[in-house]
């Protein structure tokens, strides 16, 4: 199975949504079109796909979803924030830009996430009203989780607490970008909706997990951004509260169960459990 035709598809569908943006395009294009794994977007196209859906009607939901991922990595990056001076092997937006562009750049592609979604004349009004609620519902969370990662640094919390952090600051978008393939999809009925929910929410929380666990085991060069961010700010992570392999049995045995929910769907789910294996394998 070859994503690379979804990352192909996204990259120039970002490319061309962001070419009329005026003064704000630079810092724009810098951080969404130099880099990135696209798995959201990817997740988006590959859903509406095992559903037989035209993936004309996914190009503005996959790139929405990548606006608002790019623009809260650019937050996240800032000082006031988790402070990483690198991000996609290149200096952070606020480091190339300065600080008052980046946020505006991140205030810029979150705009955009919405603009795209409205103005796609091939989808029908109340079809963008539902797309458009999930989008909404899950950039709010993302804000929300992000405010709790920063309000318990130093902190003790439980594993209740770490698990409802990281599924709003990114669970929800991840659960969104499934989310919005299925609402697109005519064929997905009512069942495999909840089902691609349930999925969308277990990978979504299985992802961060795995990224607080790179934080430790990959080096700067592979990771792109700074390794150990997490402990040098006295972060709350899995690993810090589970260990390193309690936190891998969680996220592998979230990726299998998700994987398992697949089964259950209408429709022959063959390429979006190749997907959930290479969620599960990255390296990154
Ligand atoms: C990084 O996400 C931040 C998290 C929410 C874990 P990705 O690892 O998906 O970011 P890209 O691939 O660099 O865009
Ligand atoms: C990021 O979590 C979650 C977002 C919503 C951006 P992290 O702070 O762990 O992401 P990285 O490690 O900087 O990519
Ligand atoms: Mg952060
Ligand atoms: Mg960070
Ligand atoms: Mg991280």
């Amino acid at each position: 199975m070859d994503f690379n035709i979804y990352i192909t598809r996204v990259n120039a569908k970002l490319d061309q949504y962001l070419s009329a943006q005026g003064s704000l395009a630079k810092a724009m294009r810098y951080s969404t079109l130099t880099s990135g794994k696209r798995f959201r977007p990817i997740l988006t196209y590959c859903v509406a796909n095992i559903f037989s859906t035209n993936l004309n009607l996914v190009d503005s939901s996959s790139c929405a979803v990548e606006f608002i991922h790019a623009y809260s990595l650019i937050h996240d990056d800032l000082p006031v924030m988790d402070d990483d001076d690198m991000r996609h092997n290149q200096p952070s937006c606020h480091k190339r830009f300065g600080e008052a562009q980046a946020i505006l750049a991140g205030d810029g592609l979150q705009a955009l996430a919405f603009e795209v979604l409205v103005n796609d004349d091939l989808i029908s009004a109340d079809i963008k009203i539902e797309l458009l609620k999930f989008l909404t519902r899950a950039s709010f969370e993302m804000a929300e989780g992000q405010a709790i990662d920063l309000s318990i640094i130093a902190k003790q919390v439980d594993i209740a607490t770490l698990e409802s952090m990281h599924r709003k600051k990114t669970g929800a978008l991840l659960s969104c970008a499934v989310n919005l393939g299925a609402i697109i999809s005519k064929k997905c009925n009512n069942e495999d909706r909840i089902i691609l929910d349930v999925f969308s929410k277990d990978i979504g929380l299985a992802y961060q997990i795995q990224d607080d666990v790179f934080d430790i085991e990959v080096p700067d060069a592979l990771l792109g951004k700074n390794q150990y961010s997490d402990e040098c700010k006295n972060k709350p992570t899995y690993p810090s509260l589970l260990g390193l392999d309690k936190s891998k049995l969680t996220y592998k045995n979230l990726y299998k169960k998700a994987s398992d929910e697949l089964d259950l769907l209408s429709v022959d789910a063959t390429e979006l459990q190749q997907l959930t294996v290479n969620l599960q394998a990255r390296l990154f």
